[in-house]
């Protein structure tokens, strides 16, 4: 799976891409992550890529044009069939498992960190498939949630994990959360590991783990037993 990142701050990706996980499926090949940076399409002489809002207020705006000569530039460069161009937004779809297996299928996202005060408004109207929101909450800007994107989708591409079934015994992966993890020493602090789980009978093993799986998921999170309440068709594309 490709990421091409348009952002301005392309030194805020050297960790989270350079670590665990992610480093080891870039260096495998398995994903690639190209950073672009949005300055270097600014045609100003000082490289400034945000303006100052029309109606006044305070905050500075991104503005189109650099914006949409990188999509242009990074479609061109990296042609791709199956790709989508995608806002990270608080105004967004609101981002989880469900989304992270649907958006598994593109080839290639061009993710669009907005910053400042946030992106002109055409950016989302007619430049990107999609915006996405991480969740109800307004973080900086969207370089974390593009992360955020490219971590998730990338445990789910086949050959990341060192395990392929393991993103399916996850929380959320179908509806529920994950049962607990214990290992090592079978008691600390006088607190025991559960003795089923040293007893080696699978059965009993297995058993206990989904009944866990469903009692954490009623206690912690009764809201995933629901109908989902809000889909992708009633938070709207933009
Ligand atoms: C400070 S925010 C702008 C918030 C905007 N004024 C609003 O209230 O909707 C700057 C940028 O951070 C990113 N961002 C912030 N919170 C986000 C979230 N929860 N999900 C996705 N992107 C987010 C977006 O790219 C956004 O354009």
């Amino acid at each position: 799976m490709n990421f091409d990142v348009i952002t301005a701050f392309p030194g805020m990706f050297d960790g989270p891409l350079t670590e665990s996980i992610v480093k080891r499926a870039r260096e495998r090949g398995l994903v690639q992550v190209r950073l672009h940076d949005l300055r270097h399409y600014s045609t100003d002489k000082h490289r400034r890529v945000d303006d100052v809002p029309y109606g006044g207020g305070g905050g500075m705006v991104l503005k189109p044009e650099p914006l949409f000569a990188a999509v242009d530039d990074v479609q061109m460069r990296y042609p791709s069939a199956a790709s989508r161009t995608i806002l990270l937004c608080p105004q967004g779809t609101p981002y989880n498992q469900q989304e992270a297996k649907r958006l598994l299928a593109c080839e290639r996202l061009i993710l669009i960190c907005g910053h400042y005060e946030g992106v002109d408004e055409r950016v989302g109207q007619h430049l990107v498939d999609e915006s996405i929101s991480i969740g109800d909450y307004v973080l900086t800007g969207g370089e974390i949630p593009a992360m955020v994107l490219i971590d998730s989708l990338t445990r789910l591409v086949p050959g990341a994990l060192g395990d392929d079934e393991a993103p399916s015994r996850d929380s959320f992966y179908t509806t529920g959360l994950d049962h607990p993890h214990y290992t090592r020493p079978a008691e600390f602090r006088g607190l025991k590991v559960p003795d089923v789980l040293l007893s080696g009978h699978h059965e009993q093993i297995e058993a206990w783990r989904r009944d866990q799986a469903a009692s954490a998921t009623t206690r912690k999170r009764p809201d995933l037993l629901k109908p989902r309440a809000r889909g992708r068709a009633e938070a709207g594309d933009h």
